[in-house]
């Protein structure tokens, strides 16, 4: 065995600090031999036991104890791992254990594991019998380099993490680096935020170190074995450095300042701002990588606060990047796991206010003066308006008054200099160093590219100022790794021509660049088509003539004549230029199609060509022909990058602007940039003073409002200016004569359409301007008219509309806002910093208001939909104006409006990118402009767009509805092929491409968008009748009161039960839904025992059921550790399923604890109106109820703060039912369902007071051992006493024949009830209170004729249709000998109407009519008025009665009273009637005719459904009014038994708290 490798730090005056690598037996040994105790305790979490770590120490501890001290003993103790275990009770449990072994004050315990046991393990020996030994072996790269060291213990408290705590140090701090051989990936990745950190505080060397090894670093610890662990053999001596040198600068620091009073503070760089951030995140994001977007944070305010260097800034975020870290909010990995959490600035602030390192409130924040040191020895006082701008995204710009008069400014490098700089480097021999290279996007997208291409080598001199790139000479190798150039334009043109020079590389044939969303619309096929037809292999793999493409290796460029369009851009030719001495042959570029754009930067590339050795040659023949030699680029040993002519015009400007002076120091007339010439040729004739000399610039602007506008510039040589020219223009006081700037068409194919853009940002500070050709027209105000942008100024994600608009700002009447504040890092990340602190200008950070999502109603807020066309958008846009009233915008009948032609026209002239795009500036404009009471319809390709996709994403963000409609791809490809003429045919080109290959093509690549770029979801499937049509509508309608949060589901407080759905597949059962349904208050749908887990399968069955009942949804996903089917290693289909369920807007979800806490944090930050049932199960049985995991599950959810908790053990015996009864008696915070599975485990069942899971006798099997239906269940109950049986009666004379005694014993009887229900016949009421309402067993009567008035003076209260109807037909005891007054007609007759098709009416202008003038006729006007209905006539044998009956009700009801048969015709029509007059005997003729007049009107008169009229009488069953309705006039007619049977349930539930089988109830009530 070779020797071990020891390393000793000393800390606190001891070595003992042990660093190594499988340094095992050391560790022990050393515990044992010099730590002598009775008893060795070792605590371990379950991730290590697993790994195999636990298993190896505690056969070698016992070993060496049997040799060393026989009379010892080792103690194991395994937690469950994670944060949420790092508590209270979690210690509690630690030491209860060690009580009950007998530990006394000698023992000695070891801590192995991460930072959670490394806390809280030290804690447990800081308190254990007043503090007992500790010994700490960090297994995670952080609790090596951070947590272990220093003697800080803690646990968290629900109120903040680590609020108790102790300082404890270790005996030892036993390292061992191989431990980090099982660490996961991201844990690894997590750690390096404190090594990369301490390093940039301490130890430039250390640190560049670190940034050499960070591509070799990922590379490795990405490359995992099949059992998960990592090789990290070639990386070995790399980690144990990078361990030891953070080590050693923690024990140093420790050393000095125990306790934290001032150099310890240092260490906190980045974690002012890191655990804000964390304390938001946590737990989907980690410590590390909250830290590691902190550092950036605090470096970017040193920058701010003009501490630290640009460079320096930027290298810290490039090292961090390069270990996997994310860097900002933005990161899309971060993105993905924090999903929509937000980091309010205020909230940011104000947990920054509560750092230990503040004194008050105070915020301190440790800043760095350069890589390796710290401003000062302590952390700094920082304000408030500083943090505000780096935390935020958008900055309020105030008055530029502060201004000095003069100003010397050096902007960054050139950035078309830099970039040609790297790849003429690259591509040539040896080493260059380059001077004031432009850090940004572009450049470090293609330093990160030339180095994967291992094209040169790239190194940092001067503090990062310098770069040194030493070339290969030109060969390159395919990698395998995509290149990701984000949104960096130049840099993916020049490398798709570098791309084709690169070769094959171990069986890497082809390389792969591509971009963000935006890149991948930006053109490139110009070059493509050149290249290619040079001879590279060059494949599109998304969009026809844009990013991503695959590039073969190995074709090279053939050479020769090459011709080239360059209308578009001057980059193509630049890029072709500089690879073509590399081809075979000497290369001919002739550029064709006209005259070739931006000249200028073509000669700027020909020039640096020749500074590195290569001369080109102008045709003398051709016009725009260049001949290049073959040859290869000799580096000059340095070459300095001029600083950025574009840049540069934006302080000029400034000066301009301001009547100020500025100088910049490094451009001048002799530059190479076209940009340069902006200060002579638009600012000078604007009426500025101008010195411009070979190297320098300096502009003296006229007394601010005197700039005069130019009649005409072309600014085809400078073309990024315009922006800038554009805002001095602006304010060029003179509107009679607007500025007009041409030559840059190009800017409309950059970032984005600059011209549209500078128009539409112009115009909100009341600058008028107009779109040219190819340019700009400007009507240039008084700067003192300049109005102040509503909501900001919007950057498009451009640098140079931000920087240009921040000039404007200052002269506005009050401060503007910016938005997109960072998008400047592109060219100039310290643009905002210069003007802070060089021109003195004051900034705030900003951030909109934030709604919480989903969590408001939504109010009137429009409502987008989306989805595939024959989805039935219309249609169900249709159903949502009605229902909320709110006015349907349809976006294709939009087009035609703005456009004047329609879409299939447009498309068929035009083709359909520019359909696209003027769809989309449409859609912006709706959007913008109708953002209240509008259902906005889209048109099925409205996804295909970037710029629309990215107005959905934000709509989602800010709490708006996208509502996806889906309809399966059968039923689409069927309706598409047939029919629909309206829009353009799917086939462009060929008529023989089969239509429905077309279809699903387009299908499929619209499909993910949709459901990306959407937060609600509806599956509507195709009906094939009327009534399947009505109750689709009725699901529906109630799907989208819950998702706009009109309704919303309570919580039960009482007694209460959900029958769980054991079907694979619902469809063939939803007949028998009402029926195992009944007398439960919400119905549970077992995700995963469905047959499939397909969303458009899944959003079905929750339709079916929503068609079917209205009950809440609870939707469950039960894993198989569960108990369930799902695989629990599914995360991510889990995940989506939870997303789903969202969208479909389901009352219920159930979310298991044992989930990764980052998907519980997620689910329960989206939740909306969901309600989440945080969910644990135990079907081992082998967890008591007094077992810690049944604590730290309550508190994981009490944490998460889920509305309702459910916990379900196993019952191995009788007395763990009374245990379960114990723990509730303890947890009564939320909500508790808590059962016992098993046949002993029925009781737990039975006692549960809420949401007991129930089955049902029709079900295929019930969904858990033990499981009893509702009827078992209240037997059970009524049997032990928790039920007492109760007398109903119905009271009134005649009842001899009433159906209340059937119905409602039927009911009791169905479900297990222990009532009766009598009659009492008796035509007086004081007799009913005198007998009935004394007896303590009465549950409450139904009221009939005569005494549905004179029981009122019996009661104490009326319910408010009692008191509208003015009559009393249910009697509620409310306890204490006291009665309520109710009345239930109205509901008989509303849901008979409801159950009969009758959609929800308000806001439809349905009006009714009520026939008669009797009692239920006051019943029924509650009914229609309470269904929306708009006007409601009357008509009656003897009108008169009509009269008191309008009187009775306020004006609001818009009763009108139908007298003669003239008013009957002159009326509005009806669509909804309800008789209430006796059918046993024939109808009077004047009423008849009356009648017949409105039925006749109402036949079509509704588009909305079928007219409907319910009779009221049910003898006969079938009446004389029905007849006439359903058989001359087409009406839909309803039995008046229905009315008695609905009133009668609702009877039921008021009383019983139960609903009552509809079918069973329905069936005895007609049975003789
Ligand atoms: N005391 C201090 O000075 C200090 C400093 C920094 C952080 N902290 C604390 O440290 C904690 C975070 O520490 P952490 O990042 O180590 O988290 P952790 O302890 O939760 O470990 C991270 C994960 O890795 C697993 N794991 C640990 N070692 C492993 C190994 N060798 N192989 C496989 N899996 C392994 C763990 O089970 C866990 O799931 C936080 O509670 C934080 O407050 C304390």
């Amino acid at each position: 065995m070779s020797e071990l490798k020891i390393e000793k730090v000393e800390i606190l005056g001891k070595k003992s600090i042990h660093v190594g690598y499988d340094i095992h037996s050391h560790i022990v040994s050393e515990i044992i031999k010099t730590i002598p105790s009775s008893t060795y305790f070792l605590v371990t979490d379950k991730n290590i036991e697993k790994a195999g770590h636990l298993h190896a120490y505690v056969g070698r501890f016992n070993k060496v104890l049997e040799e060393e001290r026989p009379n010892s003993r080792l103690l194991t103790f395994v937690v469950s791992p994670g944060e949420s275990n790092k508590n209270r009770s979690t210690k509690a449990s630690i030491e209860d254990f060690m009580l009950k072994n007998g530990c006394t004050r000698d023992t000695v315990v070891i801590a192995m594991g991460g930072g959670v046991i490394g806390d809280m393990i030290g804690f447990v020996a800081a308190t254990f019998m007043r503090g007992v030994k500790v010994v700490q072996i960090p297994t995670t790269l952080l609790s090596m380099v951070d947590s272990s060291i220093g003697g800080k213990t803690a646990i968290d408290t629900p109120l903040g993490k680590n609020f108790i705590g102790a300082f404890w140090q270790p005996e030892y701090v036993f390292i061992d680096v191989s431990f980090l051989e099982s660490l996961p990936e991201r844990e690894f990745i997590n750690g390096m935020a404190e090594v990369v950190k301490t390093a940039a505080i301490w130890n430039e060397i250390e640190f560049a170190r670190l940034e050499t090894y960070s591509k070799s670093f990922l590379k490795i610890i990405q490359n995992r074995n099949a059992d998960g662990t990592v090789d990290l053999t070639p990386l070995r001596d790399h980690i144990i450095k990078l361990v030891l040198e953070s080590v050693k600068v923690k024990a140093e620091v420790v050393s000095k300042d125990e306790r934290e009073g001032g150099l310890r503070n240092l260490l906190n760089f980045g974690h002012t701002i890191g655990h804000a951030y964390e304390a938001i995140l946590t737990p989907q994001a980690l410590h590390g990588e909250c830290v590691s977007i902190g550092a950036v944070k605090e470096a970017e305010l040193s920058r701010y606060l003009g501490i630290l260097s640009p460079v320096s800034v930027s290298r810290l975020s490039k090292c961090l990047a390069a270990y996997g870290l994310p860097i900002s909010l933005n990161d899309k990995i971060l993105q993905k796991r924090i999903k929509e959490k937000k980091c309010p600035i205020d909230v940011l602030l104000a947990k920054m206010a509560i750092d230990k390192k503040n004194e008050g409130s105070k915020k301190k924040v440790v800043l760095l003066e350069s890589i390796g040191k710290c401003y000062g020895t302590s952390a700094h006082f920082v304000s408030d308006d500083d943090l505000r701008v780096i935390l935020t995204d958008q900055t309020i710009v105030h008055s530029f008054d502060e201004a000095p008069d003069k100003n010397i400014i050096v902007p960054p490098g050139s950035k078309s200099i830099s970039n040609r700089a790297l790849i003429l480097a690259a591509l040539g021999k040896g080493p260059c160093k380059i001077k004031n290279l432009l850090h940004s996007d572009d450049t470090e997208h293609m330093l990160n590219a030339v180095s994967a291409l291992k094209g040169a080598s790239i190194s940092w001199e001067d503090g990062g100022d310098t770069v040194v790139v030493n070339g290969n000479g030109g060969n390159l190798l395919a990698c395998e790794k995509e290149l990701y150039l984000g949104n960096a334009g130049t840099a993916s043109r020049f490398l798709t021509t570098v791309a084709a020079l690169v070769s094959p590389n171990d069986g890497v044939k082809n390389i792969v660049l591509t971009g963000n969303a935006r890149m991948q619309e930006r053109p490139n096929g110009p070059l493509v088509d050149a290249l290619r037809a040079n001879g590279s292999e060059i494949e599109y793999l998304n969009k026809e003539g844009s990013l991503p493409v695959r590039v073969q290796s190995g074709k090279g460029l053939k050479g020769g004549r090459i011709e080239l369009a360059a209308t578009i851009s001057s980059q193509y030719v630049s890029s072709i230029l500089m690879c073509a001495p590399y081809a075979e042959e000497s290369v001919t570029l002739a550029l064709v199609g006209g005259k070739p754009i931006s000249q200028l930067y073509v000669d700027m590339t020909i020039k640096m060509m020749e500074t590195f050795g290569i001369s080109v040659t102008k045709s003398k023949t051709e016009e725009y022909t260049y001949h290049i030699p073959k040859g290869c680029y000799v580096n000059p040993p340095e070459y300095v990058i001029e600083s950025d002519a574009s840049s540069a015009t934006y302080p000029l400007a400034f000066a301009a602007l301001t009547g100020t002076e500025c100088t910049v120091p490094n451009i001048g007339a002799s530059s190479l940039q076209g940009d340069a010439r902006f200060a002579v040729e638009v600012l000078k004739p604007m009426g500025c003073t101008v010195i411009q000399t070979a190297t320098s610039t300096t502009v003296r602007g006229p007394p601010k409002g005197q700039l005069k506008p130019l009649d005409l510039i072309d600014m085809e040589p400078m073309t990024d200016a315009f922006l800038t020219a554009s805002v001095v223009a602006a304010v060029a006081n003179d509107p009679t004569h607007p500025t007009s700037i041409v030559g840059i068409a190009n800017q409309r194919v950059k970032e984005c359409n600059r011209i549209l853009a500078m128009v539409t940002e112009l115009a909100k500070f009341g600058v008028k301007a107009e779109e040219l050709p190819d340019g700009i027209k400007i009507f240039g105000i008084n700067y003192l008219d300049l109005k102040v942008p509503e909501g900001g100024v919007y950057s498009y994600d451009d640098h140079r509309v931000a920087m240009s608009f921040s000039l404007l700002a200052g002269l506005a009447p009050e401060p503007v806002i910016i938005q997109e504040r960072s998008c400047t890092g592109k060219t100039w990340p310290g643009w905002w910093d210069t003007l802070h602190s060089k021109f003195h200008v004051k900034l705030n950070g900003y951030e909109p208001a934030v709604k919480q999502l989903n969590f408001q109603a939504n109010g009137n807020r429009s409502i987008i939909v989306i989805g595939m066309r024959a989805a039935g958008k219309t249609t169900v846009s249709n159903w949502m104006a009605t229902l909320l009233g709110f006015k349907i915008i349809d976006l294709d009948v939009t087009f035609n409006e703005v456009v004047g032609q329609d879409v299939r026209s447009f498309v068929k002239e035009n083709g359909w990118d520019l359909f696209r795009e003027k769809e989309s500036e449409i859609f912006k404009n709706v959007f913008e402009n109708s953002s209240s009471s509008c259902i906005i319809s889209t048109g099925g390709g409205i996804v295909e767009n970037s710029c629309s996709r990215e107005l959905l994403k934000k709509y989602i963000v800010n709490g708006g509805i996208v509502l996806h409609l889906h309809r399966s791809i059968k039923e689409t490809v069927n309706f598409l092929s047939n029919v629909d003429v309206t829009r353009p045919a799917y086939s462009t080109s060929a008529e023989n491409r089969d239509i429905e290959d077309e279809i699903k093509e387009v299908w499929n690549r619209r499909e993910k968008y949709y459901h990306e770029y959407s937060n609600y979801f509806f599956y509507s499937p195709h009906c094939s009748t009327e009534e399947e049509f009505q109750i689709l509508r009725k699901s529906f309608e109630g799907y989208l009161l819950r998702i706009t949060g009109s309704t919303k589901v309570a919580v039960p407080s009482q007694r209460s039960f959900f029958v769980c759905l054991t079907y694979d597949d619902l469809t063939e059962h939803t007949h028998e839904i009402d029926a195992i349904t009944s007398g439960a208050d919400a119905v549970e749908l077992r995700v995963d025992l469905l047959k499939s887990y397909e969303t458009e399968f899944v959003a079905n069955q929750v339709g079916l059921i929503r068609c079917h009942s209205n009950l809440p949804i609870i939707f469950t996903v039960r894993t198989k550790e569960q108990g369930g089917l799902f695989p629990n290693d599914n995360i991510s289909e889990i995940e989506e399923l939870i997303q789903l369920a969202f969208k479909l807007g389901v009352s219920y979800l159930d979310l298991e604890l044992s989930l990764p806490e980052n998907i519980l944090d997620s689910a329960v930050a989206q939740r909306g109106f969901t309600k989440i049932i945080g969910s644990h199960h135990d079907f081992s049985g082998t967890l008591k109820w007094d077992d810690v995991e049944w604590e730290n599950k309550y508190q994981l959810a009490d944490k998460l703060n889920v509305e309702l908790v459910k916990f379900v053990g196993t019952a191995t015996e009788f007395q763990d039912n009374f245990e379960l009864e114990h723990f509730r008696s303890l947890h009564k915070s939320k909500p508790l369902i808590a059962i016992n599975m098993g046949e002993l485990g029925k009781l737990s069942r039975v006692v549960n007071p809420i949401l007991t899971p129930v089955t049902h006798e029709l079900l295929p099997s019930s969904s858990a051992p033990g499981q009893l239906s509702i009827k078992r269940i209240n037997e059970i109950f009524t049997e032990i006493g928790g039920l007492k049986a109760k007398r109903y009666y119905v009271v009134g004379k005649p009842i001899a024949h009433s159906r209340s005694p059937i119905l409602h014993n039927t009911g009791y009887k169905k479900l297990g009830l222990p009532h009766s229900f009598e009659l009492f016949e008796t035509d007086s009421a004081s007799l009913v209170a005198e007998k009935l309402f004394n007896d303590t067993s009465f549950g409450g009567c139904a009221v009939t004729i005569p005494l549905k008035i004179d029981i009122m003076k019996y009661l104490v209260e009326l319910s408010e249709s009692a008191k509208a109807i003015g009559a009393v037909n249910t009697v509620i005891p409310l306890g204490d000998g006291k009665f309520k007054g109710d009345n239930t007609d109205w509901l008989g007759i509303t849901n008979s109407l409801y159950r009969n098709g009758v959609p929800s009416l308000k806001n439809c202008k349905v009006n009714g009519l009520i026939i008669g003038g009797g009692g239920t006729s006051r019943a029924a006007i509650y009914a229609l008025h309470k269904m929306g209905c708009n006007k409601i006539y009357i008509v009656n044998r003897t009108p008169s009665k009509l009269i008191e009956i309008k009187s009775h009700f306020s004006p609001e009801f818009n009763l009108e009273i139908l007298e003669t048969i003239e008013q009957a015709q002159m009326c509005e029509h009806a669509s909804l009637i309800v008789s209430t007059v006796p059918a046993d005997k024939p109808i009077d003729d004047k009423l008849l005719i009356q009648v017949e007049t409105m039925l006749k009107k109402g036949k079509d008169s509704n588009k909305n459904f079928t007219p409907t009229l319910l009779d009221a009488a049910y003898k006969p069953r079938v009446t004389a009014m029905m007849k006439l309705a359903s058989e001359k006039y087409e009406w839909n007619v309803v039995p008046g038994c229905e009315m008695l049977i609905n009133q009668g349930i609702e009877q039921f539930e008021k009383w019983t708290g139960f609903v009552p089988p509809y079918k069973d109830v329905f069936d005895a009530v007609n049975s003789d």
